[in-house]
């Protein structure tokens, strides 16, 4: 998958977001380390994760053996919500060139279009009712400015949005110096985002799809960060018929199906996994086509807005009424 200027971007990446606090650092190392292996090329991440240092590490260690050079890895990481004001961008991007030793991150994306306030030392600034404090309106342009500062300072190659919609990224364009290289957002077969996608590719700016696989941990995951947060349904992607009879056909399994579909329909796919099997499983997918057939087929299974897993509506109550919602 091609970037604006031309570089590469591998097509298919590793989501990092194992949910695992800092101090599971071990089998975080693992798992990057299997996946390195296995030959991912490009890994997600976000200051949000609580997992950079690690994979700061992991990759330092990598490059000291002397079997992977800085130049092979493509790395992404992001803006926090609690980051999400132009006062904070500086610290933030900082704090991640710090946490993965590095001297300039690959894509740096802001994670939401929504901020809220943020707390040293806390994962989130609460009132005196214990819900979570939010800014106002977001001054997107004014963030943006200040990332196209650290692009020109060398200290990011690429800048990119992430649950952002078409309008907000619409403004955005009209302003830019420097044109958003990415979008991430989830994509899987239930929400397809199918506007958006051709929107993007219009703008020449690459999809990347999160939550492909339909994010099963997603209710454990949500927990490690929020302990009031509300379980969820999620959707059963894996158990889906079409996508099981799909996979049949092919000799492939249902994730490699889904992941199939994704690149075919131009999106960047970052699964996730701990499982070293199923590491390689999602990166085994390119020796097989989905044909006209399948295509329509697992088109057919989109549901909309009711199969989005990360609305965040379960972790910030009334998130629904800020300015800058729905993503
Ligand atoms: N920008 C954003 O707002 C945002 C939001 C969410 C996620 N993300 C990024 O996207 C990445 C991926 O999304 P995600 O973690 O939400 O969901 P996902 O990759 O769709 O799903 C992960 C779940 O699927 C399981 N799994 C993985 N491969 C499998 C396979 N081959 N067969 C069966 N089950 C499989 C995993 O279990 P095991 O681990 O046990 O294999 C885990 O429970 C994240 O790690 C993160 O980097 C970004």
């Amino acid at each position: 998958m091609l970037l604006l200027n031309g570089s590469k971007l591998p097509s298919v990446g590793f989501g990092s977001n194992t949910g695992a606090p800092p101090e599971k650092g071990e089998e975080l190392e693992k798992v990057i380390d299997s996946a390195i292996q296995t030959g991912y090329r490009h890994i997600d991440t976000a200051f949000f994760y609580r997992n950079e240092k690690i994979i700061g590490n992991t990759l330092q260690k990598w490059f000291k053996s002397g079997k992977l050079e800085r130049e092979e890895i493509f790395i992404t990481t992001k803006l926090p919500i609690f980051g999400v004001h132009p006062a904070r961008v500086d610290y933030f991007i900082k704090q991640s060139l710090s946490n993965l030793q590095m001297d300039c991150i690959d894509l740096y994306l802001i994670h939401f279009p929504v901020g809220c306030k943020f707390q040293e030392g806390a994962m989130f600034a609460r009132d005196e009712n214990g819900d979570i404090l939010m800014e106002g309106r977001t001054d997107h342009l004014a963030i943006w400015k200040k990332m196209e500062e650290h692009v020109n300072l060398g200290h990011i190659r690429y800048i990119g949005l992430s649950n952002y919609n078409i309008s907000q990224i619409s403004t955005l364009i009209k302003s830019a110096i420097i044109k958003p290289a990415c979008l991430q957002v989830e994509i899987h077969p239930h929400l397809q985002q199918r506007d958006l996608v051709e929107f993007c590719h219009k703008n020449e700016i690459t999809v990347v799809g999160f939550s492909p696989l339909g994010a099963a941990d997603y209710n454990l995951r949500m927990k490690t960060y929020l302990p009031e947060y509300q379980d969820q349904q999620l959707p059963n992607l894996l158990g889906n018929q079409v996508i099981q009879s799909i996979a049949k056909k092919h000799s492939k399994s249902v994730a490699q199906v889904i992941l199939r579909f994704l690149i075919q329909s131009g999106v960047v796919p970052i699964p996730k996994s701990r499982n070293s099997q199923r590491i390689k499983e999602n990166f085994n997918i390119f020796d097989f086509m989905l044909d006209e057939h399948d295509t329509a087929a697992l088109q057919d299974l989109e549901v909309g807005e009711d199969a989005r897993i990360s609305n965040f509506k379960g972790l910030i109550r009334k998130i629904e009424n800020h300015p800058d919602y729905p993503f």
